[in-house]
């Protein structure tokens, strides 16, 4: 009985180890230590940097340069990462350069500004 309540102890502790505190997917943590290794956050991590902020920004509707809108979801993302070029956020200028990752770090870099925006 004893031996079982401190096995349930020990679960309990890896488990929350594990999470680390912030409530990501798997997926989106690997999404988050692609954005560092990547060198987005430079760009994208603060208030006022070269790039938009992602803070808050899953869902909202952002105002392009060519006068039109677009819904900040996955399909938007993938676009911005691979040709920024198409749609260019208004009040940036065009420095984002594009970047070819395969489809798992596309999806990874997805579900981590959606889980953490
Ligand atoms: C050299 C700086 C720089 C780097 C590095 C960079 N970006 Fe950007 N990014 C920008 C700028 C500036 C814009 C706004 C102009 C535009 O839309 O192209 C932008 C736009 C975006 C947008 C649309 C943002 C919005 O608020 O609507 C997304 C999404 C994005 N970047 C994702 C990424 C990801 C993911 C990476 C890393 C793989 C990355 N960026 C790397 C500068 C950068």
């Amino acid at each position: 009985m004893k031996q079982g309540l401190v096995r349930i102890g020990l679960l309990a502790m890896m488990v929350s180890a594990c999470g680390g505190g912030a409530e990501f997917s798997d997926e989106a943590e690997i999404g988050s230590v692609l954005v560092e290794s990547l060198g987005c956050v430079a760009c994208h991590g603060a208030p006022n940097g070269v790039g938009p902020s992602w803070d808050g920004v899953w869902g909202t509707v952002r105002n392009l340069s060519d006068g039109s809108t677009v819904v900040f979801d996955g399909a938007y993302v993938r676009a911005s990462i691979s040709r920024p070029e198409e749609q260019t956020v208004k009040g940036f200028d065009l420095v984002m350069p594009a970047f070819s990752l395969d489809e798992v770090d596309l999806d990874a870099i997805v579900a981590f500004l959606e889980e953490s925006s």
